[in-house]
């Protein structure tokens, strides 16, 4: 059971953002995607969403063949992406971004928020994060908070792949620890996650596998346990190790 992008290839303009790269997620695994600035990685995290059809390249999940470029067929396979500024709507509680596009109605077209409520609040609560509650708004939630906010949604349609942008960026060290433990439950739970980060320390202590991206080309993807830091650097620096 795994996401497999092969050959992926796209090209903007003169920019050749991603050169023929690889890459596999297995469900319940943690893999970081690092890189410098330009190297390819949201790119390629949209080819994986289906949010950019690449130019060439084979994209399955689960051994199922998935229509490059199409966000609606990636998420029915089970690929949820959270994109960096988590595009979350402030002025809506918590459980009004989960449901968000899918609201559950009455025959009559009125919500059923009871039925939401009791849902987010039960994937919020399942996180070993300090409580809040589903029916504050998230302008008024802290950055960890946030974050949960936006996993909640994520995991609330049974994904099986979650794809995190820099998910840890812009926290303090509470909250940055908070969410590398939702992080780790998420995968012990059977779900795939992708890592983007520029954040090595934190991608060595949840990652077990590394991928990392040099100009748009796969400069590696190594096991955590058989790599070292010093090879990492070079890796996203140099391109090779
Ligand atoms: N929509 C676009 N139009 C034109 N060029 C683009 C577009 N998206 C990305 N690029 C270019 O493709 C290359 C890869 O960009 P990408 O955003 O994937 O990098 P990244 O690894 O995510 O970088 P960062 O760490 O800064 O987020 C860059 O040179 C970027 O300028
Ligand atoms: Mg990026």
């Amino acid at each position: 059971m795994a996401v497999e992008l092969r050959g992926i290839s796209k090209r903007y303009g003169q920019v050749l953002a991603l050169e023929n790269v690889d890459f596999t997620l297995e469900r319940g695994e943690i893999v970081g995607l690092v890189g410098d600035n330009g190297a390819g990685k949201s790119t390629l995290m949209k080819v994986l969403s289906g949010a950019v059809r690449p130019d060439s390249g084979s994209f399955a999940v689960d051994g199922q063949p998935v229509n490059p470029g199409n966000p609606i067929g990636a998420r029915e396979a089970g690929v949820e992406m959270l994109y960096q500024d988590l595009s979350l709507v402030d002025d809506l509680p918590t459980v009004m971004n989960v449901f968000l596009g899918r609201e559950l109605t009455t025959r009559f077209g009125f919500l059923r928020f009871g039925e939401m409520r009791r849902h987010a609040q039960g994937i919020v609560d399942g996180f070993s994060v300090r409580g809040f509650s589903v029916t504050q708004p998230v302008g008024q939630l802290s950055g960890g908070q946030r974050q949960v906010s936006a996993i909640a949604r994520s995991i609330g349609f049974g994904s099986r792949y979650v794809i995190l942008d820099e998910p840890t960026s812009a926290l303090s060290p509470n909250a940055r620890q908070e969410v590398v433990e939702i992080i780790s439950g998420l995968a012990r739970s059977g779900i795939g996650v992708v890592m983007v980060s520029h954040d090595l320390a934190t991608v060595r202590q949840i990652c077990s596998r590394v991928a990392v991206l040099h100009l748009g080309r796969l400069a590696g993807v190594r096991a955590m346990t058989d790599t070292t830091q010093q090879e990492l650097v070079s890796l996203i620096v140099d391109g090779h190790a």
